[in-house]
């Protein structure tokens, strides 16, 4: 929906192709342009309600595949067996918990974000520790050369969890997808190709 709360052509479109949320339109176009998904994968995602992201990760990967959805509420659309749906907070997940699931993961992607309050500075933090969240789940769980998707508004310590990312990944970096609102303070932070760790 718009600001206004008219429905934009995004959203429009996600409803007329059965996607659960226009936000699927932001993960696809990362998927085309840095290669994330692919047949058989094992894909984490954090703050998957209502389930466009589900949606999308489970025909790509497959039933050869499996994806984890987490959020505080279930998804609102109907999903392939081999999605399966953890109903938690993404603070007090570990990654013993989810290796429950699977023993690691190829992607783990977090499109989770705070209730607004509308107080901009309390928006980014709390938009911060839930990807800082992300990023360590990414790190315990990916396997070398795994991937990393995660949204955060933009604020104080956004460059040093990027930097992080940086350090961990081949490639790291922020990007502002298209089908990203332009008056919206989120980005997302990129981890492609995660670098052996000791003991690997
Ligand atoms: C933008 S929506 C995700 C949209 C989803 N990627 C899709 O395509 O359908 C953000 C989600 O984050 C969830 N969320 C917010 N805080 C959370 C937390 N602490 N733990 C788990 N989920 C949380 C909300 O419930 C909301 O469903």
């Amino acid at each position: 929906m718009t600001r206004r709360g008219q429905p934009d052509a995004l959203y429009r479109r996600a409803k007329t192709e059965g996607y659960a949320a226009r936000s699927v339109f932001k993960l696809k176009e990362m998927d085309r342009r840095y290669g994330l998904l692919r047949p058989g994968q094992r894909v984490l995602d954090l703050g998957c309600h209502p389930g466009s992201w589900l949606q999308y990760a489970a025909q790509r990967v497959g039933r050869g595949g499996l994806v984890v959805g987490v959020d505080l509420q279930p998804p609102t659309v109907s999903l392939p067996p081999w999605v399966r749906f953890v109903q938690a907070d993404v603070l007090g997940l570990t990654p013993e918990g989810l290796r429950a699931y699977a023993p690691a993961y190829d992607l783990v992607l977090s499109d989770v974000a705070p209730r607004t309050t509308g107080v901009g500075h309390q928006d980014a933090a709390a938009s911060l520790a839930l990807s800082e969240a992300a990023v360590d789940l990414a790190l315990a769980l990916l396997v070398p050369g795994g991937s990393l998707v995660a949204k955060v508004y933009y604020g104080p310590g956004v460059d040093e969890l990027i930097l992080r990312v940086k350090g961990a990944f081949k490639l790291g970096k922020g990007h502002k997808p298209e089908a990203s609102r332009s008056a919206s303070r989120e980005i997302y932070i990129l981890g492609r190709g995660l670098k052996p760790r000791p003991g690997d």
